[in-house]
């Protein structure tokens, strides 16, 4: 029986390369500690005139293709960003143009890292509804333009990149069982941008005091973000009363190894469960879910009749986790 599905999936990831060595030159760390605190080895950053909505063109043709699908299909197009091309026209305006896609709505969602699946979530339910019959979710991120690169608490964490999944009424494909949603607007200070917006514009003194580019309480985030992570999983899958252990694969937003790690243990969960990119990638914020599934899906390591799991957190504070049956 048809339902909203998730029939095609697209990532795409900038060619260039940022090792640890390459950091070593440019900050005071090391490849060992940035191994050892994080996980990660290496992330892709893209061309200085590559936007996210060029990487999010390339995933949204991607998902296109793998779904039997052209830019016509599409009805409504919704992008997922922290680091749109610019504040308007928004960055799902561009990809509408970029793509060939009909003169449908489009628009940008600002979750932070949990944007997609917050946009995920919506889909569905407009597909459920019947209000649009085929849906573009994308999640594209340029963090390399937002991130200051001489803070070594920050610049050896992110990359840049694209993903794409298209939904419409499916008997086969990624349909979503159970979700939760939420946002803790009064912890939003540990993870902030703060200049760029109406209230610091982009002025020398606020670029001067280095105000455009990512702050971070690190140890905080570290701590709210297992929280959360553990809270939304579980409030999802007691909404289908589905035990945590009959979750076949677990897609975690990839933030630090050591997140991901006591996540698995905090759900009981063997790691083997969890699909890890970020060794490759960093952290990729509302990217790196989309980009993770189609590889997973690519990889063979999803099955139909499985229960896949997504799991987000993000600036605002935000948080959300996906259910999806394959
Ligand atoms: N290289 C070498 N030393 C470093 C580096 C580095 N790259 N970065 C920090 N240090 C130093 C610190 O200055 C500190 O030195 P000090 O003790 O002399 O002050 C020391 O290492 C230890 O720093 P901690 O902050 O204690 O390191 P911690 O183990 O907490 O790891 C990290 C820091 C990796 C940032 C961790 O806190 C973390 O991952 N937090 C969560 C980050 C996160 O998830 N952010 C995004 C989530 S949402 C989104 O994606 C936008």
């Amino acid at each position: 029986e048809p339902k909203p599905s998730i029939v095609g999936t697209g990532a795409y990831l900038p060619a260039k390369v940022l090792r640890n060595s390459d950091l070593e030159s440019m900050v005071d760390t090391s490849d060992r500690w940035i191994v050892e605190r994080t996980g990660i080895q290496e992330r892709r950053i893209a061309a200085e005139k590559e936007c996210p909505s060029d990487m999010g063109t390339a995933a949204a043709l991607m998902a296109l293709e793998r779904a039997g699908l052209t830019p016509e299909d599409l009805d409504l197009i919704i992008v997922a960003t922290t680091t749109a091309d610019t504040l308007f026209p928004s960055t799902a305006c561009q990809i509408q143009q970029k793509i060939g896609a009909r003169k449908v709505p489009a628009f940008d969602l600002q979750a932070a890292c949990s944007g997609f699946l917050y946009g995920l979530v919506m889909a569905h339910h407009l597909v459920a509804l019947g209000t649009y019959r085929t849906i573009l979710v994308v999640g594209a991120e340029k963090l390399s333009s937002i991130v200051n690169w001489s803070d070594r608490n920050t610049c050896v964490l992110f990359g840049d990149g694209a993903g794409a999944v298209i939904i419409q009424q499916s008997a086969t494909g990624g349909r979503l069982l159970a979700h939760d949603l939420g946002a803790d607007g009064s912890q939003g200070q540990v993870l902030t941008v703060p200049a760029g917006g109406s209230r610091l514009p982009i002025t020398a003194e606020n670029v001067g005091e280095g105000l455009q580019f990512i702050q971070m309480v690190g140890k905080t985030v570290f701590r709210l973000a297992i929280d959360a992570m553990e809270s939304t999983a579980r409030t999802c899958l007691n909404k289908v009363g589905l035990p945590v252990d009959k979750v076949d694969y677990v897609i975690p937003h990839q933030a630090n190894m050591r997140i991901i790690e006591l996540l698995a243990t905090r759900l009981d969960l063997p790691l083997k469960r969890f699909f890890i990119h970020l060794e490759r990638y960093g952290n990729t914020s509302a990217a790196c879910i989309p980009i993770a599934l189609h590889e997973a899906l690519t990889a063979g390591n999803i099955q139909p009749g499985e229960k896949i799991l997504l799991i987000a957190f993000g600036g605002g504070l935000t948080w959300a986790s996906a259910l999806l049956e394959w």
